[in-house]
């Protein structure tokens, strides 16, 4: 494992007086009007997945904006092999958790497979769930064009939404995860999603899986930000799944995953050092005991 450098934050101080979203000073918690401020000055911000409240807080004290409550939940956190059986319930259960243990950051929760496609209606019960039950600032949920009147009566509705397209995970047993928006007919399609969910009110937009330069031409087009994972260097923000980039996944990740820790090597040697001191009889020592 290669030695990191100690991450040092930086201090931005943008001239129109706003605040940035990483490195600022400000205390409150960010909005998506911060996010909408970040684009227009050209900023790149980061934004990671966390499930639970310990995790989340190590994440907003080291200044990332966006915290996504993820359905990745599903494979991540809760065991199960992909996100399509995550439940409202639990997606609740964990946003409400994630925005306990956070003060700046914007919460996103997901919208779980099954708890928006019937309709408008049944996406506006499903977030006001995650807004008023968990605090959220904001939900995601996947899908272009097929999603446009979902997005645009939670807007209405007063909901901020980011959108999803490209790879989207929910319908793995329809696409499988494969590389989206290859070919002509297909990068058109990419292109109509993206600008269809800009239509419909969405503050932001994750690309999945998509060729860098069609991401970067999409981040063109758009005036909201895109976010990007396995999208290339161009998008305005970049989001990583936390259990991956930190090294507590097993097995292979993604290509486009880069990782910053080795957290399963660091976790394991520990409970075994902590298993060889207990059946060795050197924990606990005097120091450890109360009389
Ligand atoms: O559920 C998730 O973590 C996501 C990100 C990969 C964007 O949707």
């Amino acid at each position: 494992m290669t030695q990191l450098p100690a991450a040092q934050t930086v201090q931005h101080s943008p001239s129109d007086g706003s605040r940035t979203l990483y490195g600022g000073k400000g205390t409150r918690r960010i909005t998506v009007r911060d996010i909408a401020l970040a684009k227009e000055r050209g900023e790149k911000w980061p934004m990671l997945t966390a499930y639970d409240a310990m995790t989340a807080s190590v994440f907003d004290e080291a200044g990332i904006p966006v915290l996504l409550v993820g359905d990745s939940a599903g494979n991540c956190h809760l065991g199960y092999e992909s996100t399509v059986p995550v439940t409202l319930d639990e997606m609740t259960m964990l946003s409400a958790a994630v925005v306990r243990g956070t003060q700046r950051a914007l919460i996103v929760g997901d919208l779980p497979f099954g708890s928006y496609q019937e309709g408008p209606v049944q996406a506006l019960r499903s977030a006001t769930r995650l807004v008023k039950e968990a605090g959220v600032g904001a939900v995601k949920l996947e899908g272009g064009e097929r999603s446009h009147e979902q997005i645009r009566l939670l807007v209405e509705s007063g909901i901020p939404v980011m959108a999803h397209i490209g790879l989207t995970p929910q319908s793995v047993n329809a696409m499988g995860y494969r590389v989206q928006g290859r070919g002509e007919e297909a990068a058109q399609q990419l292109l109509r999603d993206a600008k269809s969910v800009q239509d419909a009110g969405a503050f932001a937009v994750v690309l999945e899986l998509v060729p860098a330069e069609l991401a970067a031409e999409v981040t063109r087009v758009l005036h909201i930000p895109t976010v990007g994972i396995g999208a290339g260097p161009e998008t305005d923000a970049q989001v990583l799944v936390w259990t991956d980039m930190l090294g507590l996944t097993p097995g292979r990740v993604p290509k486009f995953v880069k990782k910053y820790a080795d957290l399963r090597a660091v976790m394991g040697d520990a409970a075994r050092a902590y298993a060889e001191d207990v059946v060795g009889g050197t924990f606990p020592l005097e120091e450890h005991s109360v009389h």
